[in-house]
């Protein structure tokens, strides 16, 4: 059975991991904006073949369908979905791991996903505005006031979220007038005809985690919890990131999040699953992800949806699959996931990324260096191995400015953490290599963090008032 895989990261080459371990012998073909040396080793190994070219375009897509005339359709990043490229599937008839461009809306525009919570009155959703121009957010956070999120009101290349804790504090005018840059900032940062620029959100506070959830359009499947360590450096400095790296486990919760969380999320998912198909009439078919927070306000609360697999997350719950992972996207693909059964590894997994010095403030400097693994080390260390922003220069490896490697050990989490440190040593560069070593550790303090967030939120659920904002008002006020 031929494969067609869309997209370049460590995430695709987890895909790509878990299809090559399918005894269904899947035939591997690639597509990506470079050649990846993680995916290519395992199209090489299965007989495929690698194509690069633009991955959003749903013209080189159609070409290469037609080419490689393939039975399965697995797609990776998000950008893609949002062109259409599992449409372009559909049209000529082929069963594909993705969300159409409708479904994707979800993540694309932060809007409409809480536009559609609300409309479908789904628990776990934040109050929210939306802005056409800067003028007006500007206006509505001096007047309104207090503790907000502003971000583009739709999906510009992942980063531009400004968290604004007590604001009345904030605004000296010096401070007031660097807050109004951002917001200007982000409001320049999404531009679409016809379409709010910025909004604007309650801001709320607890753990982070992400639950994604198989679904083929009839049935759905919910994978272990995850979590992703977004800062720079460690301890949570630094400036956000595509995410330095994530922790999986034990079972299908972490440390932090009970089993009630876990089903509680579970549920938000799924009727956003429903509220998404009464709204645009096509089934969700692909992965979707509920990025959660436990606060005081709701319990399980959603942050943002993804419309595939969040990456690192991918790299920390795959391998953590002992079922055939491929044959389960497989039955994605092709409406038959009742047949799908998951069981997954009670120990729990650390994954690290490793970036050149200079990553995310300057791509310049993080880009262009030689960089080598000694990927038999690492194995004989426990470690698994995705390629990230690396491409196949010939016989070099060179970086390519973002996070270059995810190495993903299981086990108990702090040991796993060192198990990645341990195979970190085993990669070398021409520049100094960057990584969190604190990612699996000092959980303590996110499961005390949880217990406060909790004792509130359960406190509201016996008061009946959850989700209830102290500063509410429903037939006014600035919300
Ligand atoms: N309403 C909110 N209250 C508090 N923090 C928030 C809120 N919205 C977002 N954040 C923080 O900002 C981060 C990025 O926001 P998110 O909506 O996930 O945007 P993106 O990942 O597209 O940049 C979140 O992971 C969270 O830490
Ligand atoms: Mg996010």
């Amino acid at each position: 059975m031929k494969v067609l895989l869309i997209g370049d990261g460590a995430r695709e080459n987890a895909l790509a991991y878990a299809l090559e371990k399918s005894p269904n012998n899947y035939r591997i073909y690639a597509m990506s904006s470079y050649i990846n040396p993680g995916i290519n080793s395992i199209v090489k190994r299965s007989n495929g073949e690698y194509f690069v070219g633009d991955i959003n375009s749903s013209d080189t897509i159609e070409n290469i369908i037609r080419k490689v005339n393939p039975d399965l359709g697995v797609i990776g990043p998000e950008e893609p979905l949002f062109h259409g490229v599992a449409d372009v599937f559909r049209k000529e008839g082929i069963p594909v791991f993705g969300a159409s461009r409708k479904c994707a809306k979800i993540e694309e525009s932060k809007a409409w996903a809480r536009e559609l919570m609300w409309k479908y009155s789904i628990p776990g959703r934040l109050r929210y505005r939306t802005f056409y121009t800067i003028e007006e957010a500007a206006k509505f956070i001096l007047e309104y006031g207090g503790s907000v999120a502003i971000k583009p009101a739709g999906q510009a290349g992942g980063k531009g979220v400004k968290v604004v804790a007590d604001l009345e504090a904030y605004l000296t005018q010096d401070k007031r007038e660097a807050l109004m840059k951002s917001v200007k900032d982000i409001g320049n940062l999404y531009n679409k005809e016809g379409e709010p620029k910025i909004i604007i959100e309650e801001k709320v506070d607890g753990p982070e985690y992400t639950l994604h959830v198989l679904s083929d359009g009839k049935t759905t499947i919910p994978l272990p919890l995850a979590q992703d360590y977004k800062n720079a450096y460690q301890d949570g400095i630094g400036p956000e990131t595509g995410g330095m790296g994530s922790i999986s486990g034990p079972h299908n919760l972490l440390p932090f999040i009970n089993e009630e969380e876990y089903n509680i999320t579970y549920d938000i998912v799924k009727a956003t699953i429903e509220a998404i198909y009464k709204e645009v009439r096509e089934s969700y078919v692909g992965v979707i992800a509920g990025q959660m927070m436990l606060t005081e306000l709701w319990g399980p609360t959603v942050i943002e949806y993804y419309s595939r697999f969040g990456d690192p997350e991918a790299s920390a719950i795959i391998p953590r699959i002992n079922s055939d992972f491929g044959e389960i996207i497989e039955l994605t693909a092709t409406g038959h996931l009742n047949k799908g059964k998951i069981e997954v590894n009670e120990r729990a997994s650390v994954v690290k990324a490793v970036a050149p010095l200079g990553y995310p403030i300057s791509r310049q400097m993080a880009s262009g260096h030689r960089i080598s693994i000694d990927l038999d080390k690492m194995r004989e260390n426990g470690c698994i191995v995705f390629f990230g922003s690396i491409s196949m220069e010939g016989m070099q490896l060179i970086t390519k400015g973002s996070r270059a490697l995810e190495i993903v050990a299981i086990g108990e989490l702090e040991e796993a953490s060192e198990k990645v440190d341990k195979c970190i040593n085993y990669v070398s560069a021409d520049t100094k290599l960057v990584y969190r070593s604190d990612i699996g550790k000092n959980i303590n303090y996110q499961i005390e963090k949880a217990e406060i967030v909790r004792y509130s939120y359960m406190n509201r659920q016996r008061k009946g008032i959850l989700g209830v904002s102290a500063d509410w008002s429903p037939n006014g006020g600035l919300w």
